[in-house]
Order: structure tokens, then C-alpha cells, then sequence
């Protein structure tokens, strides 16, 4: 299995180029099953999840084609697919696809509104939490659906089509939000979805869906109202930039010092974090090809976060938050309240020095005065993302293994962090 070696110590500078969102360009993916017409989708990300995504829509018929290269693009630019659902074959996701990528199991939404039916394995556990989908299926039996559990499967089936409803999430999930959104866009009649999640990939795949042809208003807001329509179109549609990608090179750069710029990629997609960033004694500033991130030698101020649904501080950024944190003057508490288990990286982050002490959803990081290198892995992307920024402040040379988990959600990680002074390779296995 590969690893990854970085020798800890040397700031950051230089230009990170900044990709387009995985968690975005998944569900803009999926999005092409609602319709036979041609789905143009560019700056979609090279990665592990994108590829397994693609061979999940493979299995169910869907062609895929990606556009040649054109001048001024390099390999870490984001590519452009084009997925067309005109010969959907087979309606059922099976557990060995479903298995290998949790959000894949939203293709029952489009398969079930545009077909009337769909199979589809329930997800099973994963590392950050039991991750119910119990709010996504309730969205769909309230557009109509008949939902059985057969032997690890979910069958749901509609008579005479999807019909619009009233879909009340008593807990914000972005899954949910995204399957009601897809559903309910085929479906006969207005759906009003409340207590939505306002992630700005829920807007993009609301953008996308309205070029397709849906009536979607209120996307970013809590309450979403989609007009039913009978058939949606081919599109061209960009993936917004990553905010969380951005927000771990920044996080990146206020723990290790340097001044780096962080290219196509939007401040107003991750403001509370930045604000929080901000308060640790990083320098932002908005510049017209992105955010300037800059840290010179000043300590780093301890402050405390709660993760929250957007616009508050994300989940996907915790970890990442705790590294920066084991190296500030003094002590932060971190409190987890979307997954249940999403601390991994402590006993790992342990394993280079830092002090912290974990009490139910929280978790008191005291500052030390520095990390030193060690062997570590991680069960998670952003788990083993924290570990590589924490390797790059720390003493000496830290190795990190499961790459793999880092291959899902970072494109061309040691490339763009190596190009701006850090001291990091992946060693094949
Ligand atoms: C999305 O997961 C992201 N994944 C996650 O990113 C992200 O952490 C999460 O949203 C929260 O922002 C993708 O976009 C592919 P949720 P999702 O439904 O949609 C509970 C990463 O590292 N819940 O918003 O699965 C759930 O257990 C990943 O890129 C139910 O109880 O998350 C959680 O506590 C990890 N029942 C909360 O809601 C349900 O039916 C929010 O989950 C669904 C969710």
C-alpha cells in the first residue's frame, strides 16, 4: 500500500490551485440518471470516489466520455465528462458498488423518479458513524414512494410516478436534501422541502437541476419549493470550487506559516471558517484569483468550535481544526455534533505529541509547543488529511499510511503542497 513521507518544518509559499468539489460533482453525477439527454459536467475532480462513481452509473447503463484536453489545461485542472442516461439498463445499485462509496446510494432518488423504480443496498456502517438513511427514505415515501427492506436492499417503487408533498426534515442532512431535491423535480405537483440543508453543494446541484430544466426556488435557503416537471434536459455545468479542499490547505498554511494563494476558489463558500481561522491569527484576504492565506512566525491563538450544518463551522474541516489547534498558545475545545464519531484523528494526532482529551462530543485540545514525526494513519479522508498537516508542522518525518482514504477527496495532494516548499512523497508500495 502506498505512503506518504513528509518531513515536518518548512512553511508554506507559493499557489495552491484549487479543485472542483467532490461532494458537489457526486450528486451532479448522479443527477445525469434524470435524464436520456447528455449531461456536460467540467472542473469535475480527479479522484478515487469520482471513478467509483463512474462505475457505479456504468452498471446501471450510463455511458461516460471524458472531453479531451484543451489549451492551458493541466492535468490538475479539473476534467470535463459528459454522461448520458439514455439506455438505463438495470435500476438496481448492488451492495459490492454501494459498499465502496456511501453517497452513491442516492441514485435511487433519479432511478425511482424517472423509472419507477429502483434497488438499491443500503449502505451499511462506515468509519465516522452509523450514518442512518432513514430521513432520505422518508423524503421518498412522502413523494409517493412504497419503500420495502428486502435482504440488505431498499425496493422502492411508484405507481403512476412521484407526486410533490411537503417534506419536513426534523434533522438537516445534505443527502436528504439532495434526494428530495432530485425526486421532486420529476414528480407530479410542488414540493416544499423545509429545514433544508443550505450547503453550498446543495445551491450548485439546485443550479444544475433549473439548467436541466426544474422549477427550484430557495435553494441556500431552509425552505426549498420544486415544481414538479414531466421531463428534464441535457446541460453544461461547472462544479463549484472545493471549500473544504480550501479549507484544509488554509488551515494547512496558519499552522505551518508561509503566505500561499489559494486559486478559484470563493471566500463566501466557507465564511465561518475563515473567520474562525482568522481569530487564530492567520491573515486572509480576498484577492481577485482567490484567498490569500498568511502566517508569519506569531503564536497561534486557541479558540473554540462547534461543527454546525451551513453556514456553520463543517464537520468535513474538524480534523483539520484539531492539528492547527494541538499547536496553540493555550487550550480549545472542539465540539463534533453532526457525526458521533468523528475523532479518530486523536489517537493518531497522540502519536505526534498532542495533548487532547475527548469527553462524549468533545474534544479539549491543550497546545503544546511542538509535534514531533511518527508513523500514523487514518480511517478517514479528512482524518488522515489532518495527520499530513500536522506532519508538515511537526519535527522531523512522519509517514502516513492508507493513502487511499487521502485519494478519495484530495486531487494531486503532494504535487500542490510540494510545489509550494513542503517536504513530501508518496512512496509506492
Ligand atoms: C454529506 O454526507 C457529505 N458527503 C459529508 O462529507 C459531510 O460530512 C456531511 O454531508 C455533513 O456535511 C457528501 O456530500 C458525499 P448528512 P451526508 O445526511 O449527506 C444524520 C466527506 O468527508 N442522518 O448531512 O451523508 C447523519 O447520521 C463526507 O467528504 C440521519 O440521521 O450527511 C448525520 O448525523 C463525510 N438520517 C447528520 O444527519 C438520515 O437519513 C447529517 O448527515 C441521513 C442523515
Amino acid at each position: 500500500m502506498d505512503r506518504i513521507h513528509i518531513t515536518g518544518g518548512t512553511p508554506l509559499n507559493g499557489t495552491i490551485p484549487i479543485s472542483g468539489a467532490k461532494n458537489a460533482a457526486l450528486p451532479l453525477m448522479i443527477a445525469s440518471l434524470l435524464t436520456g439527454d447528455t449531461l456536460e459536467l467540467a472542473n469535475v475532480p480527479r479522484l478515487a470516489d469520482i471513478a467509483a462513481l463512474v462505475r457505479i452509473l456504468g452498471n446501471h447503463g450510463v455511458d461516460h466520455m471524458v472531453v479531451g484536453k484543451r489549451p492551458g489545461q493541466t492535468t490538475e485542472t479539473g476534467q470535463t465528462i459528459r454522461l448520458t442516461a439514455s439506455n438505463v439498463i438495470d435500476t438496481t445499485a448492488p451492495y459490492e458498488l454501494v459498499s465502496t462509496m456511501r453517497a452513491s446510494f442516492w441514485v435511487i432518488a433519479p432511478l425511482l423518479a424517472r423509472f419507477g423504480e429502483a434497488k438499491v443496498s443500503l449502505p451499511g456502517g462506515c468509519a465516522i458513524g452509523t450514518r442512518p438513511v432513514d430521513l432520505l427514505l422518508m423524503a421518498l415515501e412522502k413523494l409517493g414512494a412504497r419503500i420495502e427492506i428486502d435482504g440488505g436492499y431498499v425496493v422502492a417503487k411508484t405507481k403512476n410516478g412521484l407526486r410533490g408533498a411537503e417534506i419536513d426534515f426534523p434533522k438537516v442532512t445534505v443527502g436528504g436534501t439532495h434526494v428530495a431535491l432530485m425526486g421532486a423535480a420529476l414528480a407530479y405537483g410542488t414540493t416544499v422541502i423545509a429545514n433544508a440543508a443550505r450547503e453550498p453543494e446543495v445551491v450548485d446541484l439546485a443550479e444544475c437541476l433549473i439548467k436541466m430544466g426544474a422549477r427550484i426556488t430557495g435553494a441556500g435557503t431552509p425552505r426549498i419549493v420544486v415544481e414538479g416537471v414531466a421531463r428534464l434536459n441535457g446541460a453544461r455545468h461547472e462544479v463549484l470550487p472545493d471549500r473544504i479542499e480550501t479549507g484544509t490547505y488554509a488551515m494547512a498554511v496558519a499552522m505551518t506559516g508561509g503566505d500561499v494563494i489559494l486559486e478559484n476558489t470563493r471566500a463566501d463558500l466557507l465564511h465561518s471558517a475563515l473567520d474562525v481561522l482568522a481569530t487564530t491569527g492567520a491573515e486572509i484576504t480576498q484577492v481577485p484569483e482567490g484567498i490569500r492565506v498568511r502566517r508569519n512566525g506569531a503564536g497561534i491563538a486557541a479558540v473554540d468550535v462547534t461543527t454546525d450544518p451551513f453556514p456553520g463551522f463543517p464537520t468535513d474541516l474538524q480534523a483539520q481544526f484539531m492539528a492547527l489547534m494541538t499547536l496553540a498558545q493555550g487550550q480549545s475545545r472542539i465540539r463534533e455534533t453532526i457525526f458521533e464519531n468523528r475523532f479518530m484523528h486523536v489517537q493518531e494526532l497522540a502519536r505526534l505529541g498532542a495533548k487532547i482529551r475527548l469527553d462524549g462530543d468533545l474534544a479539549i485540545v491543550e497546545g503544546v509547543e511542538r509535534l514531533k514525526g511518527a508513523p500514523v494513519m487514518a480511517t478517514d479522508l479528512r482524518a488522515s488529511v489532518s495527520l499530513v498537516i500536522a506532519g508538515l508542522a511537526a519535527e522531523g518525518e512522519t509517514q502516513i499510511n492508507r493513502v487511499y482514504h487521502l485519494d478519495r477527496g484530495f486531487e494531486a495532494l503532494e504535487a500542490k503542497l510540494g510545489r509550494c516548499g513542503a517536504r513530501i512523497e508518496r512512496v509506492r508500495a
